[in-house]
């Protein structure tokens, strides 16, 4: 687990500058498929996130950002899409490496994170008010301004894509930001800070702190110069940071994850089904808030679609992220046991470990945090592995006989992010589309190639406020009433 080579150290982001942490402290930033050092990253401490606020604060003050013609800050932010484009072959890579992905996920990533940028390009000029009708001799109309200071406190698992998920409609509608990435996976949430003041991002509108989650994160959390929070996380986290937010009556958007259910009906185009089932379980590893973690199967099919899927199985390759393979290793050994923990609490509670269900044996892969794709039949909807989430490439099967059946089982969460179903029969799919608690809804499919235009969040713990899409915007504007008498 240590390396004899020096290291570079990747320095935090603030006021347009590269600076070390206050107290020149650094973490180790890990290779999750060998477990191997590979750099260093400053770790941002309390007077650090400090400053990045004050510097957000400065440029909110200055309007070097805010008050820029529209047009303009898009025009920017069109270049921050293209330079990401341009360095896709370094962006990919790394976080292939940082993160343990598979080096195609890992360039998905890189495109939507690109895209985000684009999409938000356009919208920079297009952020509209309203007229409002109060009668002869009165003129009132709204605008939407900035609301401020925008923190992000994001997660290891989609580093460069969460994170432009976040600063792009920020920044389209004229915030600052202090980014603050997950220790387990910082780099590329760094180049991303990099690579939009290169494209001409005035200094201290992007700033970036890597640090630890209790120490930066809970200090950008409480800060009271912040105007707004993006959170996307663990429940447990997410209600720490609610808290912090609420004493100083900032607003905060929460994503949280989820067990979503997909719900495969016996009439449903199998051959579809079953690969748009094994990619959201098993891309990234499952470590997806979005994951389709709990397969619902029609009885009838039950046998058939496992068939399937025990084939699908069978011919993943696992290895390192960067030597593109089906399957990457988990983030981390912490995360990593969690899984096999829940595998554990899964056998005790009856399920039948029908794949998988531990660490691969080829001796290869023995220093890096691998886990095998596993499927679990035999689940019922009272089980642990059928109601947590486990964060981890690990399918919970439950079968179901009817369609009331499946719409209770799939609301049995207290998550409700995203729901797949699978049916050749329309009404079938408007039923239980309407009925389905969750923020998104898919049929025949599942998620849209990062989904940049959809809105995105939760029902119940999975979180709330909406990200992605236009709906996005609300979270980074605030409406001001105008009120004229003439
Ligand atoms: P986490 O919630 O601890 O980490 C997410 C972010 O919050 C990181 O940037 C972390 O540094 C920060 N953070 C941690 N403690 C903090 C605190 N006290 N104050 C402010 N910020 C803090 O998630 P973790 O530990 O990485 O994973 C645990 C579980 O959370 C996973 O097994 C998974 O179930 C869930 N999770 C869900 C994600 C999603 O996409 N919704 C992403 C990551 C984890
Ligand atoms: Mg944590």
């Amino acid at each position: 687990m240590t390396t004899t080579t020096k290291l570079e150290i990747e320095n935090l982001i603030i006021d347009g500058g590269r600076v070390g942490a206050s107290d020149g402290g650094t973490f180790d930033v890990y290779d999750p498929s060998t477990g191997e050092i590979f750099t260093r990253v400053a770790k941002a401490t309390k007077a650090d996130v400090d400053r990045a606020v004050q510097s957000a604060q400065a440029a909110m003050e200055s309007k070097s950002w805010g008050g820029m013609v529209p047009a303009e800050r898009g025009r920017i932010l069109f270049r921050i899409a293209q330079a990401i484009r341009d360095a896709a072959d370094e962006l990919a890579p790394l976080e292939s490496r940082d993160n343990g992905k598979p080096l195609r996920q890992a360039r998905t990533d890189v495109q939507v994170a690109a895209r985000y940028f684009e999409f938000f390009a356009g919208i920079a000029d297009k952020i509209m008010g309203q007229t409002i009708p109060l009668g002869p001799g009165f003129l009132d109309y709204t605008i939407r301004e900035p609301i401020g200071v925008s923190a992000q406190i994001i997660p290891w698992n989609y580093p460069i894509q969460i994170g432009a998920r976040g600063v792009a409609p920020a920044l389209a509608a004229g915030c600052a930001v202090v980014l603050k990435p997950a220790e387990e996976a910082p780099m590329t949430a760094l180049r991303l800070g990099e690579i939009a003041l290169r494209s001409g991002l005035p200094p201290g509108v992007l700033n970036v702190v890597p640090g630890l989650g209790p120490e930066a994160g809970a200090a950008l959390a409480s800060h009271p110069g912040i105007n707004q929070l993006t959170f996307t996380g663990s429940v447990e986290v997410g209600i720490l940071v609610a808290k912090m937010a609420a004493d100083n009556i900032v607003p905060v958007v929460m994503e949280l994850g989820g067990k979503s259910p997909n719900i495969v009906f016996a009439d449903a185009d199998r051959d579809l089904a079953v690969t748009g089932v094994a990619n959201a379980i098993f891309q990234n590893a499952g470590q997806t808030c979005s994951a389709g973690s709990r397969l619902l199967v029609e009885r009838a099919a039950h046998d058939a679609i496992l068939e399937r899927l025990l084939a699908h199985v069978q011919r993943m390759r696992i290895g390192p992220g960067p030597s593109d393979p089906d399957l990457g290793p988990i983030i981390s050994k912490k995360q990593l046991e969690t899984i096999e923990r829940y595998v554990a609490i899964g056998r005790d509670e009856g399920a039948r470990v029908a794949a998988g269900g531990g660490r691969p044996p080829d001796p290869s892969l023995g220093r890096g945090f691998f886990f095998e794709p596993t499927l679990l039949d035999g689940v019922a909807p009272e089980m642990r592995v059928a109601r947590e989430e486990i964060f981890g490439p690990v399918l919970a099967i439950i079968p179901f006989d009817t369609v009331e059946d499946a719409i209770q089982i799939g609301n049995r969460s207290d998550y409700g992010l995203v729901a797949g179903i699978w049916t050749r029969d329309i009404n079938k799919a408007m039923a239980m589309s309407s009925r389905l608690k969750s923020g998104q809804v898919y049929v025949n499919t599942y998620g849209a190639g990062g989904g940049v235009e959809l809105p995105f969040g939760g029902y119940k713990k999975s979180g709330y406020g909406r990200e992605k899409g236009l709906e996005s915007l609300a979270s980074y504007t605030q409406v001001k009433n105008v009120c004229i008498k003439f």
